[in-house]
């Protein structure tokens, strides 16, 4: 195959900077769009030049040819999108999380397996330069064994409430960071054990923070801390640390600051480079490696990474931490 035909489900915030990268590689034609809200799926028409069908099945029923699609639905949606997806032959793509109960992960995993499919997981966070530099220190042992790892991601209270309480701090940020440890340490979670405390989101019903801590296989140990209550005035919309400490090195990776600041009227902020079009309109770099390599595996028929295993683990411990939040004890993670 030289060339690949792609869909993107969902047009919220994730899809159409997903179909704005399809759009602008060489290899790939964006053929279609689906997103079940009308103004949205009105805009996506116009901006992409692309049908935009209501649902899955009316994609699937207007007999398109495609080969891939990346799933951009809430997360409680991707199971059934990506199951009628597979049985339809089509290589996925999904967002993190692969989704929120290990029977949907291993349904997914299965009915891509079944198909002989490429499945990917969308953990961002392995095609980001910075942790990619660290994956690759602590690969070619610079660090020695790793003692501890610690993430922060924390968001400004807007983002919770654009979720409005969809969604779990263990599931929309600590999902990353349990990936990025899992990756960087190359060990898997044994146990979790997690705080929480809710203060300003009470009328949404969610957390609002959480630390969680894990251990690791290995002997080492992590700690998670997130939050999404930070004031909507600062200057920047994400706070994101990971540190890692081995027996012999450190690295740390410090997101807060982009490196650039801009002060305009009344308001002094970092814009995030990283995650938006600046240059042109399919620059979001760190997703664009992301989808790239994706293509690149269907296209040359290699396994991507991460894969759906990998989101089947990172589930598992993001399912430990909620129950450990219920239970108040230390909760082992399921293999
Ligand atoms: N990789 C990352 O860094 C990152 C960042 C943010 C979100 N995400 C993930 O991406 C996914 C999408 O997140 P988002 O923030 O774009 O969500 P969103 O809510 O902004 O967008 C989802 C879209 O799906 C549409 N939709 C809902 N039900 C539908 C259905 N049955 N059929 C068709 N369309 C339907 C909604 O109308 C909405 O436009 C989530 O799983 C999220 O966790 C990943």
């Amino acid at each position: 195959m030289n060339r690949l035909r792609v869909a993107v489900i969902g047009m919220g915030v994730m899809g159409p900077m997903h179909a704005a990268i399809y759009q602008h590689m060489p290899h790939v034609e964006l053929v279609a769009t689906v997103e079940a809200d009308p103004a949205r799926a009105h805009e996506a028409s116009q901006q992409f030049a692309v049908p935009s069908y209501s649902s899955v099945e009316e994609l699937l029923s207007m007999g398109s040819a495609f080969e891939a699609a990346s799933i951009c639905l809430p997360d409680h949606l991707h199971v059934d999108a990506a199951i009628r997806l597979a049985q339809a032959g089509v290589h996925l793509l999904v967002e993190k999380p692969l989704a929120t109960t290990l029977d949907g992960c291993d349904a997914i995993i299965a009915a891509a397996a079944e198909r002989r499919l490429k499945l990917m997981v969308g953990f961002t966070l392995r095609f980001e330069p910075r942790y990619r530099l660290v994956w690759q220190a602590a690969k070619e042992g610079k660090l020695g064994d790793i003692v501890y790892q610690y993430a922060r991601r924390n968001n400004i209270l807007a983002s919770a409430r654009r979720l409005g309480g969809r969604v779990s701090l263990p599931f929309f940020l600590q999902v990353h960071d349990i990936d990025a440890m899992r990756w960087i340490g190359g060990s898997e979670v044994v146990s979790a054990y997690a705080l929480s405390c809710r203060r300003v989101l009470t009328e949404l019903g969610v957390d609002d923070a959480v630390i969680s801590l894990l251990r690791f296989a290995d002997g080492s140990i992590g700690c998670i801390e997130s939050n999404w209550v930070m004031p909507d005035s600062l200057p920047y919309r994400f706070d994101f640390r990971h540190e890692v400490v081995g027996t012999v090195g450190k690295a740390d990776i410090e997101l807060a600051d982009q490196g650039v600041s801009i002060h305009a009227g009344d308001r002094f902020h970092f814009p995030d480079p990283s995650f938006r079009g600046v240059l042109r309109p399919d620059e979001p770099l760190v997703l664009r490696m992301e989808l790239e390599h994706f293509v690149e595996c269907i296209l040359d028929d290699r396994p991507p990474l991460p894969t759906g295993q990998d989101g089947r683990a990172a589930t598992a411990v993001a399912l430990a931490i909620e129950r450990s939040l219920k239970e108040g004890t230390p909760v082992p993670v399921p293999g």
